[in-house]
């Protein structure tokens, strides 16, 4: 072969690459020139039959078809294996589908509620543990020894001192034995009690405590104003408040807090028992007793508390019949709360 020739032959092989556009045609062209039989060994093998002069231009434009050819079949290669997958198929004219959002649980949604409308009125929120002592769940709290609320079938007793707390009042203890007066704190949090389930009880639920005790006179005047207040801002101006004297064994006088049922709108009906009102708080003047408790002196303090059940508020605000709705996490019905 001519040198020539050669260069006719680079030029052809080149040209085949260039035409190839399928992986198995460019599998052939390899085998058809770099192979074992193939041309270009081939050509090596023949380089001792050319005459000795022309030798050097010989060797050298071989060695540049064989890497002008392996680099064209290795590009070509690469782009029709990528033209060989499949592209996704992309219908333009289907419904776009939609993500289901997100919704804050309605629970979650009055804590943060009635925490920022205590805050305006200059509440801090304070935090407790679920697990507690005996002392800050009852005894400080001036809870008898033999008081009904400490029996096995009310509380979860873990031992005889450690328990799952049965109301957020224990952060009341933990504030005061941690602060000195003045403090003015909410407490958000889940509660335990063994309670069998129904449309308005569970074994697990929420509270939001307040606790405001000063070296200045604070009377049960204040503590009616400011729960009023809460009442309006969280259910709106038209909800009724009530105010029942009633017994806690931490707060003299103690008061239960009523607002209007949302569900009837004070009609009556099945969430309120038909009395067209709902228990929302347990309420009143911190008792002495517990001040001696938590190192104050009774003398120099004045103070009132409350206690509201989260879930309550949650079902007369947002119409919920069932509290058990609200821990099912049904996505039907968490849906309905945006
Ligand atoms: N902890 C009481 C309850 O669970 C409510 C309460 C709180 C009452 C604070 C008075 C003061 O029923």
């Amino acid at each position: 072969m001519t040198l020539q020739e050669l260069q006719q032959e680079h030029a052809a092989s080149l040209a085949a690459v260039a035409a190839a556009t399928e992986t198995a045609a460019l599998d052939a062209l390899r085998v058809k020139y770099l192979g074992r039989n193939g041309l270009i060994p081939g050509l090596v093998k023949q380089m001792k039959d050319v005459p000795p002069a022309d030798r050097p231009a010989f060797g050298k434009e071989l060695g540049a078809w064989r890497a002008a050819f392996e680099q064209a079949l290795a590009e070509k290669t690469t782009a029709a294996q990528a033209a060989a997958e499949p592209t996704a198929a992309f219908d333009v004219t289907l419904p776009g589908r939609w993500r289901a959002e997100g919704v804050i649980h309605p629970v979650s949604r009055v804590i943060e509620e009635a925490s920022d409308i205590f805050h305006r009125l200059g509440f801090t929120v304070a935090d407790g543990p679920d697990i507690e002592t005996k002392f800050n769940n009852f005894t400080a709290l001036n809870t008898a020894p033999h008081h009904p609320s400490m029996d096995p079938s009310d509380t979860f007793w873990f031992d005889p001192e450690l328990l799952l707390r049965t109301q957020t009042s224990s952060v009341q203890t933990r504030t005061m034995l941690a602060n000195p007066p003045p403090v003015r704190i909410v407490c958000p949090g889940r509660c335990y009690r063994r309670d069998t389930m129904d449309a308005t009880h569970s074994a697990n639920f929420h509270q939001i405590e307040g606790l405001y005790v000063d070296t200045k006179p604070v009377s049960l005047a204040d503590l009616k104003s400011i729960l009023a207040y809460f009442a309006r801002e969280m259910m709106g101006a038209g909800v009724g408040v009530r105010f029942r004297p009633h017994f806690f064994p931490f707060t003299e006088p103690s008061v239960e807090v009523d607002f209007t049922c949302h569900v009837c709108k004070g009609k009556g009906c099945r969430v309120c028992k038909n009395s067209g009102w709902i228990e929302i708080a347990g309420a009143g003047m911190v008792d002495p007793r517990v001040y001696e408790h938590v190192g104050y002196d009774p003398d120099q303090v004045y103070g009132y508390a409350f206690g509201m059940g989260i879930e309550r508020i949650a079902m007369i605000k947002y119409g919920i019949p069932d509290i058990r709705y609200l821990y099912e996490n049904d996505v039907r019905f968490l849906s309905q709360m945006r």
